[in-house]
């Protein structure tokens, strides 16, 4: 089987008023590929992804996942196919983890055994021993363990992609270090293309097949970690990656 594209991002333009976010932007992404998009803040990231999943619609320009315009999607079945991934995981704190994880799958009326076993494979991978874990409240959890909960929830219905927005950043390092192990598990293990945004380069370089750098919503390189080494495009690119490896 040859792999496709199954992401493709088409000179894509979004401005808030005056403010433009992202200029011209394209790319496109290989079924089971990993992508990091790293850049500044206000670089254009979180715009970018929250529009590959039909939370803001561009300006202009296409996006295409699966063959398909996304804003031909009916918004559920988006949902199903694509796993979104926030910083804070935003649990409902009233539902226990069970309940939590199991919410997309319950949207789509998935017979109830077939919602629990599947809760039950998602705390096991990602390593929430269920005995201990599916009845508690998100409050009785490390941000650790709810973050790994937020993930299990965007798992749930076996999407094709994955959208992870600085997922990390408000983990303290050892934490991190773990889940960013949990992820290259999950890379290796199902074959789901991930998007990654980080404004950590050497998460960066660790996670992705390829990195896609923005500055100023403009994509400044995209290329493999090696490539982007070995041939920064521009002073811009050098001078982050030197500073973002002296952090
Ligand atoms: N809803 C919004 N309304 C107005 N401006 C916005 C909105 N969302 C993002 N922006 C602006 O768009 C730019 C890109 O923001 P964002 O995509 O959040 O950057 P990043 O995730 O890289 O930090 C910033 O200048 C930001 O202030
Ligand atoms: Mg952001």
């Amino acid at each position: 089987m040859t792999t496709c594209d199954i992401i493709q991002v088409i000179n894509i333009s979004k401005n808030f008023g005056q403010t433009i976010a992202l200029d011209q932007v394209s790319f496109t992404i290989k079924e089971g590929e990993t992508l990091c998009i790293i850049g500044m803040s206000g670089s254009g990231k979180s715009t970018l992804l929250k529009m590959i999943n039909q939370l803001l619609l561009p300006s202009k320009g296409q996006i295409i996942f699966d063959g398909k315009n996304i804003e031909s999607f009916v918004p559920i079945e988006l949902r199903r196919q694509i796993g979104y991934v926030l910083q804070q995981p935003a649990l409902f704190p009233h539902w226990t983890i069970r309940k939590n994880i199991g919410l997309v799958p319950r949207l789509l009326n998935w017979p109830s055994e077939k919602i629990q076993k599947r809760i039950d494979e998602l705390l096991q991978l990602m390593q929430l021993p269920s005995g201990h874990f599916a009845d508690r409240y998100p409050s009785q959890l490390s941000g650790g363990q709810q973050q790994r909960v937020g993930i299990a929830r965007a798992l749930a219905a076996r999407p094709k992609a994955m959208l992870y927005d600085e997922p990390f950043s408000s983990l303290d390092p050892m934490t991190r270090s773990d889940l960013r192990k949990e992820v290259l598990y999950l890379k290796k293990n199902l074959n789901i293309t991930n998007v990654f945004v980080t404004h950590h380069i050497r998460e960066a370089f660790s996670l992705g097949d390829k990195v896609l750098i923005l500055h100023k919503g403009r994509k400044i390189q995209h290329g493999t970690p090696d490539e982007i080494r070995s041939q920064p495009a521009n002073e811009f690119v050098t001078e982050f990656i030197k500073t973002g490896y002296e952090e």
